[in-house]
């Protein structure tokens, strides 16, 4: 390789004609991600030693290459883009966005339809804080609206909240029930607002026939675990509108790994913006798109469970079942009455729990819930992450800001404090429901008539 004197001229390079110098490594690659990694998932389900030991004695056999776990370049199918293919069909929309939460979804979904600075968006009084807290992240203003007696915002509040600097209305559809979707669509049309649907807590649900999430302009689902259809953590955004959907895209990967050419300078102006990584990874991926699969048969069993129920509940002068805006809709898996008083919601939830029937009601308690405004403080107090305070000191706010307070909507606090949620489940048999039914019956019978 080298001439008498030991030195070593340019010829000796491999690139102009030398001896390659490395031929090869001694230390043998292994997966990056092999068996233990397999068999620390399989103790996640609780599996049996001699179960695990099974487990691991097929997979060193089938000597299990390193899994690439993440959706963008994916040398085998994206289980992740599987999934957006999957419920652009079921939920027959144009567009479908899988990202790593709710909340991510919420987000995106707002810079899709160019929330920001000066913009206000009206949100129910009862949802989870992320749907207003998301508001505040792309810095905007949450106002809050009461919702009615089906839990989910009030048009007629809604009507009264609408300023010059509206841009949407966020309606949830509340433990598996529609909002007034008919009224909600006629506001936006009036007024021009976009309807972002929050469907966190409605996976399957439906409006007259259509799909939660597919009404509005754009809808946000939760995919966590204790949602219809969900892994550990995960979230969907449907919209049939392109420039929604591009906008959105780009936020949730600001490395921009969805483009055909992730370097390639911006194809259209508004295509590249400072975005997050909200991309979900191909375990979640996976195991949500088993579920997707199996969403309308869950929701099928769980509905005609709660109407097994509640055709069977008597009317009684003391309570009364919430107003469903589609009861065949509904997905089905809570079944809400509402007590004369929170007194009385309590004594009736502690009596039909005692039956047997799952229940549970806020009654008197008045435990801390970041499902109802009078808890959000970080709202309430307009807390933001820097003590600028924006959005709510931005100069391009130019209205009146809402005057939050724990008893700013009345109407709100009075219905969930009444309210009595029964938990239905989808595997109870047709004579199970009856029993259920009874239950009720017998105990509202004796505190109700
Ligand atoms: C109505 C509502 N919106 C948004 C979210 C946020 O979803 P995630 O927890 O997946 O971020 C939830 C979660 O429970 C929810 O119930």
């Amino acid at each position: 390789m080298s001439n008498k004197r030991g030195s070593i001229s340019e010829k000796d390079l491999v690139l102009f004609g030398g001896e390659k110098f490395i031929k090869g490594f001694q230390g043998k690659e292994k997966p990056k991600i092999g068996v233990e990694e397999f068999l620390e998932l399989a103790d996640t389900w609780g599996y049996s030693a001699s179960t695990i030991a099974k487990i691991k004695e097929i997979i060193e056999k089938e000597e299990v290459p390193s899994p690439h776990l993440a959706r963008y370049y994916n040398p085998r199918p994206s289980k992740v883009k599987q999934l957006e293919e999957y419920a652009k069909k079921l939920f027959g929309v144009e567009y479908a966005l899988v990202v790593n939460s709710g909340t991510s979804a919420l987000y995106c979904a707002y810079v899709g339809c160019g929330i920001g600075p000066c913009d206000e968006v009206i949100v129910p009084g009862y949802t989870f804080i992320a749907t207003a807290a998301a508001v505040v992240g792309c810095r905007a203003i949450p106002v809050i609206a009461e919702v009615d007696d089906s839990l989910t915002i009030d048009p007629e509040d809604v009507k009264r909240k609408i300023t010059p600097r509206t841009k949407a209305i966020v309606p949830v559809h509340m433990a598996g029930n529609c909002s007034n979707m008919d009224a909600i669509m006629k506001i936006a049309k009036k007024y021009n607002l976009m309807i972002i649907e929050d469907n966190a807590q409605a996976c399957g649900g439906r409006y007259k026939g259509r799909y939660l999430g597919t009404i509005g302009h754009v809808g946000c689902f939760s995919l966590s675990s204790y949602k219809i259809v969900g892994a550990g953590e995960g979230g969907l955004v449907l919209t049939s509108d392109e420039k929604i959907y591009l906008r959105a895209i780009s936020y949730h990967d600001t490395a921009a790994c969805w483009r055909p050419d992730r370097y390639a300078k911006e194809r259209f102006p508004g295509e590249l913006f400072c975005g997050q990584n909200y991309r979900m990874s191909e375990l979640e991926g996976s195991v949500i798109l088993v579920q997707l699969r199996k969403m309308e048969e869950r929701v099928k069993r769980y509905n005609t469970n709660m109407r097994r129920v509640l055709s069977r509940v008597k009317k009684f002068r003391k309570v009364m079942p919430r107003q469903s805006n589609d009861i065949y809709g509904d997905v089905g898996y809570c079944l809400i009455f509402f007590a004369e008083s929170s007194e009385l919601a309590g004594k009736l939830a502690e009596a039909l729990q005692a039956e047997g029937v799952p229940t549970g009601a806020r009654g008197t308690r008045m435990a801390r819930d970041w499902h109802i405004y009078a808890y959000w403080d970080h709202i309430l107090e307009k807390k933001t992450v820097t003590p600028e305070g924006c959005p709510f000191t931005c100069p391009y706010y130019k209205g009146k800001l809402p005057e939050y307070s724990p008893d700013m909507c009345p109407k709100t606090l009075d219905l969930i404090n009444r309210a009595l949620f029964m938990y239905i489940s989808e595997w109870w048999t047709e004579e199970d429901c009856i029993n259920v039914a009874r239950a009720i019956n017998k105990v509202f019978s004796v505190f109700c008539s």
